[in-house]
């Protein structure tokens, strides 16, 4: 017998929350019973909306690749809950260079897209962390992509972030403590405004999974929600990405 997720009492910190993947699952922990913390580095005012429409959370705006973003974060959600249960790390950004075109990739893109999502990720994780040790049932879920795990993506450093972040989540999950449980999430192509235009790849996704469709965000959600009521898991990258993965 499955029963609904309940997470009355828990707070949660969803980062890149006001769009896509990450406002879907904000919302959706949120009909779990959830408080939770909304940010984007950005859309203030979307985040600022999307807090008040929830009924009990809060934005804080901020870029995670900024350190300060991090100790802002945790210290909004010290003062208003004093605790912290679960953190998703959902925000990142990317590039757009054919992986064929190795001569186009510049420093500078490195720079950006490893600051977001490797160190972003790794910061506001380790910032969060103290709080989530003192949880009896503390979780990170960590959003990377296909593109750590096949030769495919929107850039190389993109590709190779993603692959990284899959590599964090098995050392936290050995080394965090406090028998926190860290996981990842590794979507395909998701319709979000990410991938607006992207029609020729969603076409190809439509022909080449089993599945015979791209994402929805709701599908990325759910994979998150059954991580979260999964008490026995951690240190696990989980595809969910239609297939996609075992025809390329
Ligand atoms: N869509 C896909 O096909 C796909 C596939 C695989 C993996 N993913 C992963 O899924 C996650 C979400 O993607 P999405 O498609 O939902 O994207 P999205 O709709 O563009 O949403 C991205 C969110 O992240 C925020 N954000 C971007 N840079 C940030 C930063 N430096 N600091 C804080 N917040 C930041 C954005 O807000 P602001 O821009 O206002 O800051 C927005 O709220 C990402 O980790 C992405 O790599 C997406």
């Amino acid at each position: 017998m499955t029963t609904a997720l309940d997470l009355t009492n828990r707070v949660i910190a969803v980062t890149g929350s006001t769009s896509g993947i990450g406002e879907v699952l904000a919302r959706r922990l949120a009909a779990c019973g959830a408080a939770v913390v909304v940010n984007s580095a950005r859309s203030a005012s979307a985040g600022l909306s999307l807090a008040e429409e929830l009924p009990d959370a809060l934005y804080v705006a901020g870029d995670i690749a900024d350190p300060g973003t991090a100790e802002a974060l945790v210290g909004a959600v010290e003062n208003r809950w004093g605790r912290l249960d679960g953190l998703v790390n959902n925000a990142a950004v990317t590039t757009a260079v054919p992986l064929h075109d190795i001569d186009a990739v510049t420093p500078a893109q490195w720079e950006r897209v490893l600051s977001v999502n490797v160190i972003g990720t790794f910061l506001v994780s380790q910032a969060a962390l103290p709080l989530l040790r003192e949880s009896d049932d503390g979780w990170i879920i960590n959003v990377t992509s296909i593109a750590g795990v096949r030769q495919t993506g929107s850039s190389l450093p993109y590709a190779v972030s993603k692959a990284a972040v899959d590599h964090l989540t098995t050392l936290l999950a050995k080394f965090a403590g406090g028998e926190i449980r860290v996981n990842a999430v590794a979507p395909g192509l998701v319709d979000t405004p990410w991938t607006e235009g992207w029609e020729a790849q969603r076409e190809l996704v439509a022909a080449t999974a089993p599945l015979h469709r791209t994402a929805l965000p709701d599908d990325v959600a759910d994979a998150c929600i059954g991580i979260v009521g999964s008490r026995y898991l951690t240190g696990q990258t989980v595809v969910v990405d239609g297939g996609l993965s075992l025809m390329i």
